[in-house]
């Protein structure tokens, strides 16, 4: 999952959440347009040389591609592992105003178990917390620490990698150090839970945020300084045992997101103990599915575009990464667009 020049790519917007990201462009909501654009995905060329694995939701599990093939079949058969999203959502935490507790664990197991036989061979959860005046609080980062490592514990009896993504949401008006501060308190609370729910941490993937401003905040902080303060904080409270950190992009634009991971693997590269990947949704197909537009005139353009951010954070993997890699695409991209 974390083999060197790749990452894990995030296609596992719930119904809801992706019906959302094709409202904004236009796109029917309904399963086959949510089927065929997953199709565009495993269908886009050479894929495989950037991503390792693939995180599908429910639905896309269950469904197939043209010829029939299931998801996770087309998937295994690029060389690119399937896993799939099992929590069930973060839900308003009783008696936590303005927080969340992700739920999903009942029942588990045995989704768990039949998810394995439709071919995933690692799952994910994601805990949400928000940074505001007060917030997060420690019985709600408890609480979602406590679910992570039950997550976790069971994914690892039924013989699936769990990844563990505990989210300090961007959101907000805060500063770097203040997310600095939240993400290591968050961190060492999952650490704990994990050690006192036996999770093995060999056998995880951490999906951390960067520790950023608040996006609502006037402070754009350079690269280096992000790079610094995220390896600080991660190098302070994730233990050497944990094979891989793959990072979500949390909203940031695909090329910030890049430039960030390679600044940290330049930096850092000769000191850290876990391999330093990426995770992201948003932040590699964000311009693929505005070219899209639900328009299969538009495919190609589409996985072009897909192909450059995976490729981009192939380089950002390696520490090769440069804004000129940007230009060399863009010029390509915008001439092929058909919309209708
Ligand atoms: P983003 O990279 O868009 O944050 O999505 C990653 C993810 O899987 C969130 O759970």
């Amino acid at each position: 999952m974390v083999a060197s020049g790749k990452g894990l790519l995030a296609i596992d917007e719930s119904i809801g959440t992706c019906d959302k990201r094709f409202a904004q462009w236009g796109i029917a909501q309904n399963p086959e347009t949510r089927r065929q654009y997953r199709q565009l995905i495993a269908e886009t060329p050479r894929l495989g040389e950037s991503i390792s694995g693939v995180i599908l939701f429910d639905e896309t599990i269950r469904q197939r591609t043209d010829n029939g093939t299931p998801f996770a079949k087309v998937f295994s058969g690029l060389g690119i592992i399937p896993g799939i999203k099992v929590d069930t959502g973060a839900k308003p935490m009783a008696g936590f105003p303005g927080e969340t507790i992700t739920e999903g664990l009942d029942g588990l197991r045995e989704r768990l178990a039949e998810y394995a036989r439709m071919g995933a061979r690692f799952a994910k959860w994601r805990a949400v917390l928000s940074i505001s005046d007060g917030l997060p609080t420690q019985g709600c980062i408890e609480a979602n620490a406590h679910a992570l490592a039950r997550y976790a514990a069971l994914c690892q009896e039924a013989g699936i990698v769990p990844v563990v993504e505990p989210e300090v949401l961007m959101a907000g008006a805060h500063t770097l150090e203040t997310c600095g501060e939240v993400t290591e308190r968050v961190l060492r609370a999952v650490f704990r839970e994990l050690h006192s729910q036996r999770a093995m941490l060999e056998g995880m993937i951490l999906k951390p945020n960067m520790i950023l401003p608040g996006s609502a905040g006037p402070i754009q902080e350079n690269l280096a300084r992000v790079a610094d303060a995220t390896m600080e904080c991660l190098l302070r409270a994730v233990p050497a045992a944990v094979p891989g950190v793959a990072f979500l992009s949390g909203g940031q634009p695909g090329e910030l997101a890049s430039a960030r991971l390679n600044a940290m693997n330049v930096r850092f590269k000769h000191r850290l103990p876990w391999a330093l990947a990426f995770s992201y949704g948003r932040a590699i197909q964000e311009p693929a599915l505005r070219i899209w537009h639900g328009d299969p005139r538009n495919t190609v353009a589409a996985q072009e575009a897909l192909q450059h951010r995976a490729r981009c954070d192939r380089a950002a993997r390696l520490g090769i990464y440069d804004a000129a890699l940007e230009s060399s695409h863009s010029s390509r991209e915008e001439p092929a667009l058909a919309l209708a």
